[in-house]
């Protein structure tokens, strides 16, 4: 039986709900015009459960099609790394990445795999079911953010990885993030090293708003959560009832934005954060944008960053693609 164990990244130790946060990126966005929020505070226990929903929602395409792909080239990507570490940013519930797993059981028999996420409630239950599904896997869990994540990686050095971020959640990174995340995760990989990205495509503007307005209003609950999660951790006083979700794709930045809009005028504190926050009716706060991607545009910026694309596989509709890329050597 193979141990597993669960790191906690920063100090916020007594809870297992560790961002590490002393809400200063809060601060700065609530005091920008137009306000925005970091999308990462959807994910606590609450925002990760709810996100699980979204992902069964029939509008919500991406996670199927995303595991339709991963089921047919698995054994693909296997095949081309090799046995390797397996890291994850991101892995929520895991789900998708059993694929993999199986695929890399398939060719070793010591395969390590280091889930990564800022969520610990949904990181531990995935990891106690990967266990009794995969009781040979090695699984050593994270709860912190990427930037923390990475900075441990950096300094475990291993013969050979692969760093995967799948569902499109580099989306969430503004062009500008993007390139910088991908020349962190450049660095933070050695030369030839791989790593394994998933990203929704440009499509009809139909498909693409429908999937950020569900039908039941799952989005909705998930993007009203971020409140609710600043309540418990800054103790606020969000009432959100004041405001609505909103999703529309910004066709000229090819962006889907999820805003709150606010429906009366009001003030906000987060008392934790000596902040008070003044709201009008009719502004929008930004919690989001979920940028969707030309292949070959993204194939360049991730070689300008040091990650050569190997292979891509896309759906029939390409809808989606996911990209294995190799790092190169940096100058
Ligand atoms: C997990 C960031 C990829 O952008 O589609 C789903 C999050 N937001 N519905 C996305 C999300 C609203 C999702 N990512």
């Amino acid at each position: 039986m193979r141990t597993k164990f669960i790191k906690v990244l920063g100090q916020d130790n007594q809870c297992l709900n560790n961002l590490n946060i002393d809400g200063k990126d809060i601060i700065r966005g609530l005091n920008q015009v137009p306000k925005t929020l970091p999308s990462k505070y959807f994910y606590d226990d609450i925002g990760s459960e709810i996100f699980q929903k979204i992902c069964e929602l029939p509008e919500y395409y991406p996670t199927r099609t995303e595991t339709s792909i991963l089921r047919q080239c698995a054994d693909e990507v296997a095949q081309i790394t090799g046995a390797c570490e397996l890291v994850e940013l991101g892995s929520g519930s895991s789900t998708k990445t059993q694929f993999l797993l199986n695929a890399y059981q398939k060719i070793s028999d010591k395969c390590k795999y280091i889930p990564i996420d800022v969520s610990g409630g949904i990181i531990k239950t995935s990891i106690l079911n990967l266990q009794k599904k995969y009781p040979d896997l090695l699984i050593e869990g994270l709860i912190g953010s990427y930037e923390q994540a990475l900075a441990i990686l950096e300094s475990v050095i291993v013969p050979s990885r692969m760093i995967f971020f799948l569902g499109s959640s580099i989306g969430n990174f503004t062009a500008q993030e993007c390139n910088s995340f991908l020349r962190r995760i450049a660095h933070t990989l050695k030369p030839s090293d791989y790593f394994l990205i998933g990203i929704d495509l440009q499509k009809d503007i139909k498909i693409l708003e429908a999937a950020y307005n569900d039908s039941k209003s799952i989005t909705a609950a998930f993007n009203l959560n971020i409140l609710s999660h600043l309540n418990w951790r800054f103790q606020s006083n969000f009432n959100l009832n004041l405001f609505r979700h909103e999703a529309i794709y910004n066709q000229a930045n090819n962006q889907i934005e999820m805003y709150l809009h606010c429906l009366e005028t009001h003030r906000v504190s987060l008392d934790t954060l000596n902040l008070n926050v003044f709201f009008e009716a009719g502004e929008s706060i930004l919690t989001e944008i979920s940028r969707k991607f030309d292949l070959t545009i993204l194939q360049n910026e991730l070689e300008l960053q040091g990650l050569k694309t190997l292979k891509i596989w896309t759906d029939k509709n390409r809808w989606y693609g996911v990209i294995l890329c190799q790092a190169v050597e940096l100058k």
